[in-house]
């Protein structure tokens, strides 16, 4: 046994979705073919990683934006101008101006563009028409309504501005004439604009537009099942005002809806509104026999009355009394009639109303004078034998006067079944290449994204390239400042050597000199203080170093040199000495010998004091 709970699951699992879409945004999926839509529903649940129908409903609830990308995916807008150039010409060369022919010259014209995505179609149709009436003739007789159910196509269609890629199918001297170039986009006229006039219509759901010469459905109606082309194609046809004309999509044939539409161009998809006739035309008329003539009984009455017996298809005729005058051959076979027949009043015989109630039909012929036909009358005469009759009464007059009604009864079963199974194979076929259709288109969005995708990596590769190239520049213009540094550093490294022997030298200077060595800033800072001074005070240099001289705690009675400092930081040639009793680091009073220079910067300012220290030695 063949477990199918899984798929009748997934399925009950997609209907949900379509009734939550039905019941919550009044958009009804049910007539679109299942196939393509629930693969087009998976592949939107897909692309926001959902695999479970339930879980997307509750996605759809909570993200408001999610509708708007679902009908994306599942109202392909794949158009363009002129689309299938050859169709759109032959509409142009022989069939636009057959119908303009048959209009008054001033009379107001009605087109539809019915699913007409953003625009193509709608603007493609006022250029044909411009082309054939001239701009004038265009803008006071033409009304293009363009309809579609998506109003996010409808939105970008009133726009009219379209890329360069989208108006590629577009004659350069038509492109030229009818656009406007603003930078790279590409404005429908605004002066032609103004007769199309876009509005949302669900063609399964909305009433159509009335009165129409001109309805152009292109690539809409294959979305849909066969029950609904049925139901749509029964408005498209209420549609048009006798005579219009229906331009298809390619792959949108109508072989099964001949009682509707007769084709102009089968190829090229296009068709007329087939008139309505109440009563066909051209009906087998037999010719009448006068009773008068049948009770002479002469060798022509004769051989009439056999001829009439022995035509190939049942007739029977009745006379203006409602009694059967003649019977034939093939009406006795089909209808188990016989000559003795001849004279009974219809009423009385179950031809009366087997195989289709006759009484009533035979009342309208004999009134009207008119032949009647009636098509496909279908006779079931046992179990599994079925027969179909198309019957023509034709009533039989002598200069106005009735003399009867003939009923002919044509056994069209063989043609019937053919034709039967001709539009099986006929739909088959054409759900097969709508079907094909389909994918195509979706292979076109598929690629069209594909496409908008390598050129965003285009553009992100173009960036990376730029930040790159300028990545470089900064890289070089830092390799240089580093070069730059570089140098300077080196200088300053050998700077540094040559000050480093520089101090060396001094520092080697004021350590052998024998005298104590103090030397302060203008704000008397002790910045020199040699190894002697050390000695002498027993205050380490890195005590010593930065210290105001005055607050230094050592033996020599600081304040005492206070003057003497005071003039060698203010007179820069002023020296001055003093002697004055001390107390080295050993606590001996000695007495010191203090002298104090000017420090002189290169420039002759005074940058500091020299203090040399010597201990006076007792001669
Ligand atoms: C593939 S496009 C065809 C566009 C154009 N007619 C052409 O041939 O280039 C199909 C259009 O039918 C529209 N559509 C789908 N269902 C519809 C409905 N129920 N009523 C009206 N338009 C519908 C879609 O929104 C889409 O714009």
């Amino acid at each position: 046994m063949v477990d199918t709970t899984a798929d009748e699951s997934t399925d009950a699992g997609f209907e949900s979705v379509l009734l939550y879409l039905k019941e919550t945004r009044g958009f009804d999926f049910t007539g679109y073919k299942r196939t393509s839509l629930s693969r087009r529903v998976r592949r939107r649940m897909a692309q926001v990683g959902i695999d479970d129908y339930g879980e997307y409903i509750d996605h759809l609830q909570v993200n408001a934006d999610e509708f708007a990308a679902l009908f994306n995916v599942l109202l392909i807008n794949v158009t363009s101008f002129l689309r299938d150039p050859e169709a759109w010409q032959h509409l142009r060369d022989e069939v636009l101006p057959q119908l303009l022919a048959e209009l008054e010259p001033e009379s107001p014209i009605r087109v539809w563009s019915a699913g007409c995505a953003s625009g193509e179609e709608a603007y493609s149709l006022a250029i044909l028409l411009t082309e054939a009436l001239g701009v004038e003739g265009f803008r006071h007789r033409v009304k293009i309504y363009a309809t579609d159910v998506d109003e996010e196509a409808l939105a970008q269609a009133r726009q009219a501005n379209y890329g360069e890629r989208e108006v590629e199918g577009v004659p350069a001297d038509l492109l030229e004439r009818y656009f406007e170039h603003q930078g790279s986009r590409y404005v429908f006229r605004q002066d032609l604009r103004r007769s199309v006039i876009f509005g949302r219509n669900d063609l399964v759901q909305d009433a159509p537009i009335s009165r129409i010469h001109l309805l152009v459905c292109r690539n809409t109606l294959m979305y849909f099942n066969a029950e609904t082309q049925a139901k749509i194609l029964a408005r498209l046809n209420f549609a048009l005002l006798p005579n219009g004309v229906l331009f298809l999509g390619k792959a949108e044939m109508l072989l099964s809806y001949d009682n509707l539409f007769t084709p102009l161009d089968l190829k090229r998809r296009l068709f007329r509104k087939v008139p309505t006739h109440g009563v066909a035309q051209g009906t087998l008329f037999a010719h009448p026999v006068s009773p008068a003539r049948r009770s002479g009984h002469n060798p022509t009455d004769e051989l009439r009355e056999q001829a009439f017996s022995a035509g190939p298809v049942a007739q029977v005729v009745i006379n203006t009394d409602d009694e059967i005058a003649l019977i034939n051959h093939q009406a006795e076979e089909l209808f188990g009639l016989t000559p003795r027949d001849i004279g009974r009043p219809l009423r009385d015989l179950e031809l009366s109303y087997r195989p289709v109630e006759l009484r009533a039909q035979l009342e309208r012929a004999k009134v009207e004078h008119r032949p009647l036909r009636l098509r496909d009358v279908e006779w079931q005469r046992g179990p599994n034998d079925v027969i179909w009759l198309d019957v023509r009464l034709n009533p039989l007059l002598s200069e106005r006067e009735l003399l009867g009604v003939s009923v002919v009864f044509h056994d069209v079963s063989a043609a019937r079944r053919l034709l039967d199974e001709l539009e099986h194979a006929n739909r088959q076929l054409e759900s097969a290449y709508e079907e094909l259709q389909s994918t195509n288109e979706e292979l076109e969005t598929t690629n069209e994204e594909l496409q908008s995708t390598v050129e965003e990596l285009e553009t992100t590769n173009e960036e990376l390239q730029s930040t790159n190239e300028e990545l470089e520049t900064i890289n070089e213009e830092l390799q240089s400042t580093n070069d730059e540094l570089q140098t300077i550093n080196d200088r300053l490294s050998e700077r540094s050597v040559e000050l480093d022997d520089l101090n060396s030298f001094l520092e080697s200077i004021l350590t052998s000199l024998r005298s104590g060595v103090i030397v302060v800033d203008p704000e008397m800072r002790v910045i020199v203080w040699n190894r002697v001074s050390e000695e002498m005070w027993g205050l380490r240099r890195d005590e010593a170093d930065g210290q105001h001289l005055l607050n230094l705690d050592i033996g020599l009675p600081l304040a005492d040199l206070r003057p003497l400092v005071r003039n060698a930081l203010v007179d820069a040639d002023s020296t001055g000495e003093v002697t004055i009793a001390a107390v080295n680091r050993r606590g001996r009073t000695v007495s010191v010998r203090v002298v104090a220079s000017p420090l002189r910067g290169r420039n002759g300012d005074t940058e500091g004091a020299i203090l040399v220290l010597e201990e006076n030695r007792p001669s």
